[in-house]
């Protein structure tokens, strides 16, 4: 069940002139519900113009330090939910916030002797930057190298915070910022001496190639944590599978900004069975409507948050009958393989579809 807890606002902070930080008091008798690990997500809710809208966004706090819940939130063009949370949420505000969850995270641990490789482009930085600070101050043996991608000098979140962890661990961790738009030539920033090195471009394939060259891996135990946009993400795989990295060394999170990849109408009226919070829910899907909407339109209360095919939070399995997905940022091949879908995708191609939560 998704269960929301009313948290209230203890500080906001302008990161950039489109961005916000938010932190979050946490009750002490919430502190094991909110307890959660370097890369996951809250889900946040909001009442706007007497509509629900969730959104997740990913904590940039660590959870190793006595701190407060903190995300980071940018405003996207047009955008409904960022740009009231930039607006409009002081301290003193409270929201409604679905406990941290997500698959993307580092398994941190004070023993571990890794190499890490974190990819980062705009707001791709908050779950990176928790990862960072969890590792850096949990395991001494491990090695971080960080390159973060961004279009101008002034669009770079936590920017003080990154340059004071540069210095801190300047012997465990290297930085390079990569900038697509800046004012200075390319010469300047290439061969500056300044301790803040800014690179030309995008975090591209010649980019990771040229990177992963320059900081070859101390420790043979190498990770690799990914968050951008989708093209950031694919070049940035393409690139690692160049130079033979597995699958499994490679972590993804999408904030989800493609487009629905294929549509379909589905059939009309199907009959969905659902076992959902121990409970078996008959009800019909209407023409085009998804397995998650017909839930909701029935008042029961499906797990989900982004609604966007890539937080993964509305997964079920598939018993019965077949659906089309439109977009899947979430699932992997062996899961699809064993039947779990994504209900908030989910389309009914067969009369009956029955699902397990
Ligand atoms: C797991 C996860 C973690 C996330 N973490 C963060 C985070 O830490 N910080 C953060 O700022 N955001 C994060 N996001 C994205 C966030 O949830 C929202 O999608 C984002 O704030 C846009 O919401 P909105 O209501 O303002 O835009 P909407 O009103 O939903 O969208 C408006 C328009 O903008 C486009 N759009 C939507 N999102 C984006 C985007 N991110 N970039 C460019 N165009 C977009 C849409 O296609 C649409 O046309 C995360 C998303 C996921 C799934
Ligand atoms: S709610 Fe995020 S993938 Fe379905």
């Amino acid at each position: 069940m998704s269960k929301f807890y009313q948290l209230k606002v203890i500080n906001t902070q302008q990161e950039t002139n489109d961005s916000v930080s938010v932190s979050f008091d946490v009750p002490y008798e919430l502190y094991d519900t909110f307890n959660y690990k370097p890369g996951q997500y809250l889900t946040l809710k909001f009442n706007i113009g007497g509509n629900e809208f969730r959104r997740s966004y990913s904590l940039c706090s660590s959870p190793v330090l006595e701190e407060p819940l903190k995300i980071g939130v940018k405003r996207v063009k047009d955008g409904l939910v960022s740009n009231y949370i930039n607006d409009s949420i002081k301290a003193g505000s409270t929201i409604d916030v679905m406990p941290p969850g997500g698959r993307f995270f580092a398994d941190v641990h004070k023993d571990n002797y890794k190499t890490y490789y974190l990819f980062a482009a705009g707001s791709g930085i908050t779950p990176i930057l928790s990862i960072l600070r969890t590792v850096l101050l949990t395991e001494e043996r491990s090695f971080v190298h960080m390159i973060y991608g961004n279009r101008k000098q002034d669009s770079i979140m936590f920017r003080e915070e990154l340059n004071k962890l540069e210095e801190e661990y300047s012997d465990r961790f290297s930085l390079i910022h990569t900038l697509s738009r800046s004012n200075s030539s390319w010469m300047d920033m290439w061969s500056s001496d300044n301790k803040e090195d800014f690179r030309k471009g995008r975090v591209d394939k010649a980019a990771v190639e040229w990177f992963i060259n320059e900081y070859p891996p101390y420790a043979q135990n190498a990770e690799y944590y990914i968050c951008g946009p989708g093209t950031m993400i694919e070049n940035t795989k393409k690139a690692l599978k160049g130079i033979d990295v597995p699958d499994e060394r490679i972590f993804i999170e999408s904030f989800g900004t493609e487009k629905v990849k294929s549509f379909v109408e589905g059939i009309e009226n199907a009959q969905l069975t659902a076992q959902l919070n121990g409970e078996t829910i008959s009800t019909k899907i209407s023409k085009g409507k998804t397995v998650l909407r017909a839930l909701i339109d029935a008042g029961k209360e499906p797990p989900f948050s982004c609604e966007g095919g890539v937080c993964s939070t509305c997964m079920c399995k598939l018993k019965k009958g077949e659906v089309h997905m439109q977009n899947n940022l979430a699932l992997d091949e062996e899961e699809l393989n064993k039947g779990y879908i994504l209900s908030c995708q989910s389309i009914p191609l067969t009369e009956n579809v029955e699902v397990e939560y």
